[in-house]
Formats: C-alpha cells, sequence, structure tokens
C-alpha cells in the first residue's frame, strides 16, 4: 500500500484546533466579492472600506473617522432618520414600554404600537390587515417558506432580493427564476409549468434595488390572473418613493391594491427603522399570525421602533414634498450622468441610481478612491450581480441637492478611468 505523504497545508491543518480547521475551509471555499473589496482597499491604503462607523445620522453627509463624507449609502430616502417627532416619540414609548417586547407577541403579549402599526400599514395599502415582523428579510423567508410547500411554484424575477429567494428555497417550492424585468419571460415560464402546481406565487420588486427600474405591474397582475396565481410584492424601495405621495408603485400605477395578494415591505428604509410588514386579506394575516416561525418564534418588535415607524409614516403622508423633492432629485441625477457619458442601465431615476462600471475590481477600486475624496457609495460587484455588471450604486435621499449630484459624478467620471488603470496594472503584477 502506498502511504500518501503529507502536505504542508495538512501538517497547519492538524496543528489547528478543530473548530479554527472548519472555518479556515468556509473561507476558503468562499467567493465572496467583501474579501477581495477589503484586499483591494487595504492596497490603497485603507484599513477597511466596508463597517465604516458613522458618528452620527447619515443623512446627505456622514461624519466617519471624524471626516465629513458625502453620503449615498444609506436608505433613509425621505431623510427623516433622527427627525425631532420621531426621537420624541420614541423617548416617550421607551419610558413607558421600554426598549424590549421581551417575548413573541403570540405568547408574551404585545404592545399597543403594535397593532396600531400595523393598522396604519393595512389602511396604507387599502387591505383588510398587515402583519409586522422583526426584520425586513425574516419576513420575506418566512412568510414564503411558511406558505408555500413542494407541490407549489414560484416564479420570480431573476434580481429578486435575496431574502426572496431564501424564502422561495426554504418553502422546498419548484423555482422558475424569469429574466429581469421581462414579462414575455414570465409569460413563457407561466404557460410551461404553471399547471404542474397546486399553487403558484409571483414575486416581484416595487421598484428593483440593483437597477432602480420599476417592473410592469398592471400586467403581472393580469398574468396572475390569467394563470391562477397569488402575487407578492416587493416595496421595500418603492414605499416612499414611488407616486406622488410615497404611497408606492400601486400610486405609481393607480393599480386597485386588491390585485396584489401580498403587498411586503420592509421598515428599514424609507421608514426609519427595522422589521418588514406583509399587508393583505385578514385570512392570509392571521394565517401567518398562527403559524409563520419567523413571527411566532421571534420576539415582537421593540415598541420603540413601531412608534418610530409609524410617526415616519405620518411624516411622509403629511409632507409629500419630501418624495416630489427625491424625485426631482433623481431625475437630475440620470440626467447629469447621462450628460458625464455615464451609464446608468434602466434606471428610472427613482432614488436608486446605479453608474454601471463593469469590471468589479474597477468598481472596488473607484469606490475606495471615492471615499478617499470624501464621497462614499458603496460598489456592488460579483457575485451579488453578474460579473461585467458591477456597478457603484447610489442611493439618494430628499435632502441631497443637486450640487451633492455634480459633486459626486464629475469625481466618479474623473476617477473611472484612473481606476481602469490601476486595475490594469495590478493584473499585470499579479496575474
Ligand atoms: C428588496 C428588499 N427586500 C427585503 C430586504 C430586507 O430588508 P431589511 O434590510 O430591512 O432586513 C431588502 C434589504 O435591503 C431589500 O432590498
Amino acid at each position: 500500500m502506498i502511504k500518501k505523504r503529507s502536505s504542508p497545508a495538512d501538517a497547519k491543518k492538524a496543528r489547528l484546533p478543530e473548530h479554527e480547521g472548519h472555518v479556515s475551509a468556509f473561507r476558503a471555499r468562499s467567493k465572496l466579492s467583501f474579501d477581495r473589496l477589503v484586499e483591494m482597499g487595504r492596497k490603497m491604503g485603507m484599513e477597511n472600506p466596508l463597517f465604516a462607523c458613522h458618528e452620527r445620522a447619515a443623512k446627505a453627509t456622514s461624519l466617519i473617522n471624524g471626516k465629513e463624507y458625502l453620503n449615498f449609502s444609506t436608505y433613509d430616502y425621505l431623510g427623516i432618520n433622527a427627525h425631532p417627532e420621531i426621537t420624541d416619540v420614541v423617548t416617550e414609548v421607551a419610558r413607558v414600554f421600554g426598549t424590549s417586547s421581551g417575548a413573541s407577541r403570540l405568547v408574551g403579549g404585545e404592545r399597543p404600537q403594535h397593532r396600531e402599526l400595523e393598522k396604519c400599514f393595512a389602511e396604507l395599502y387599502g387591505v383588510e390587515d398587515c402583519i409586522v415582523y422583526v426584520s425586513g428579510h425574516a419576513t420575506n423567508v418566512s412568510t414564503m417558506g411558511f406558505l408555500f410547500s413542494a407541490r407549489d411554484a414560484i416564479f420570480h424575477d431573476g434580481l429578486a432580493h435575496n431574502s426572496l429567494i431564501q424564502g422561495a428555497r426554504l418553502s422546498g417550492a419548484s423555482r422558475y427564476s424569469y429574466a429581469h424585468n421581462n414579462c414575455d419571460d414570465l409569460e413563457e415560464k407561466l404557460k410551461s409549468h404553471r399547471s404542474a402546481h397546486k399553487r403558484a406565487v409571483i414575486v416581484t420588486e416595487g421598484l428593483f434595488s440593483m437597477d432602480g427600474n420599476i417592473p410592469d405591474l398592471p400586467r403581472i397582475v393580469a398574468l396572475k390572473k390569467k394563470y391562477d396565481c397569488m402575487l407578492l410584492v416587493d416595496e421595500a424601495h418603492s414605499l416612499g418613493v414611488l407616486g406622488k405621495t410615497g404611497r408606492g408603485v400601486r400610486e405609481h400605477y393607480g393599480i386597485d391594491s386588491t390585485e396584489v395578494d401580498m403587498w411586503m415591505s420592509t421598515l428599514s428604509k424609507a421608514m426609519c427603522g427595522c422589521g418588514g410588514f406583509i399587508a393583505g386579506s385578514r385570512e392570509l394575516v392571521e394565517h401567518l399570525k398562527y403559524g409563520s416561525p419567523g413571527f411566532v418564534f421571534s420576539v415582537g418588535m421593540p415598541p420603540v421602533i413601531a412608534a418610530a415607524c409609524r410617526k415616519a409614516l405620518e411624516i411622509m403622508l403629511r409632507e409629500p414634498e419630501r418624495v416630489q423633492r427625491l424625485q426631482r432629485v433623481s431625475k437630475y441625477f440620470l440626467q447629469y450622468a447621462k450628460s458625464k457619458s455615464l451609464d446608468t442601465g434602466s434606471a428610472q431615476g427613482y432614488a436608486v441610481l446605479p453608474i454601471l462600471v463593469g469590471d468589479s475590481m474597477v468598481t472596488g477600486f473607484l469606490s475606495t478612491a471615492l471615499f478617499k475624496r470624501g464621497i462614499y457609495v458603496m460598489p456592488v460587484t460579483f457575485p451579488a450581480v453578474q460579473e461585467g455588471t458591477a456597478r457603484l450604486r447610489f442611493f439618494l435621499s430628499s435632502v441631497h441637492e443637486e450640487e451633492h449630484v455634480r459633486q459626486a459624478l464629475d469625481a466618479v467620471a474623473e476617477e473611472m478611468s484612473k481606476a481602469q488603470s490601476l486595475v490594469e496594472q495590478y493584473r499585470r503584477e499579479h496575474e
């Protein structure tokens, strides 16, 4: 028998405690773009471009390591995080209820802020009821994972958010991904596969978080009816952004709210809190409240957060000029980017504005160069998007001014070719 000689890697593994060996193996297998971003940042003299610590509420500008940055990396679309009315209500609620719900609402009971918030969102979407979960991501994972099962089918947009995909996977249902924002492809997939399944759901976003474009919701509604499906619309980036008064994609198209079975949104974006909700029929909400694991087996949303989100919603409805300002500055971004020959892809000019760069490494270098110039915008690289479609993703808010947009895009245009040369040089030296 030939005895295998141990390699240096084997010898190292043998010296590692058991758990370190496992973790190192995970890391070695991982193709996370974040690892590469950190490495690139280091090469450009930055400690770590990720996990930057903001030293006050991040608005159009933010304070990081004592330096002021132009900020395009937060989802406070209406510029109301740290609004004095929100801070006041949070302080009052914390005095009476503390900061925790203490247990799952089902067993530990609720606080008035929970139902008040749910009623507000049911009313906003013109449906019977609403359930609020403690996390936006968990809302999608748990709702889809609980409602659907092996005999069912989930038809989702190819660029649907990770939480929707994870929920679909958890459910065990057959999963059909249709080409991004392509209703012809959706119809093809429905035609081919719908009849093989018991129940089916179509899943889309109100405003896509990667490309900043809007689905053809009226056509999706027609398809859902034609092929007898349910429909879930994730309003994470659409609530507070689309429609004259920020009521989302429903208001944008003027469609009847009952055409959609599940209106989902996170509360971490325009609502300045965290958590998520599903608004729909009373029967659906009751079913989720007694069964959905992310609700039943998870703590209730802290009452202070519920109160903060309710106040944020009140401010949004009272001051629609915030929504209109956001839409104006977003359209300006689109025009100005075009005037600088920057590629905004299929963005339609609503708060989420990508600048397509292409190469992941160039995008990483570019965002690091911008950070050094006092502009904070995060790169989105492979595997979050396909290689060749890496981008800088700008999130605008109603407190951004046209001057901020010009300053940032002038810098992007100036730094783009420098980043390309740096990457070429880096590749020559390392590959
Ligand atoms: C479309 C979409 N859905 C769900 C989520 C998850 O929400 P949260 O970050 O509030 O957990 C996000 C987060 O960015 C999102 O973009």
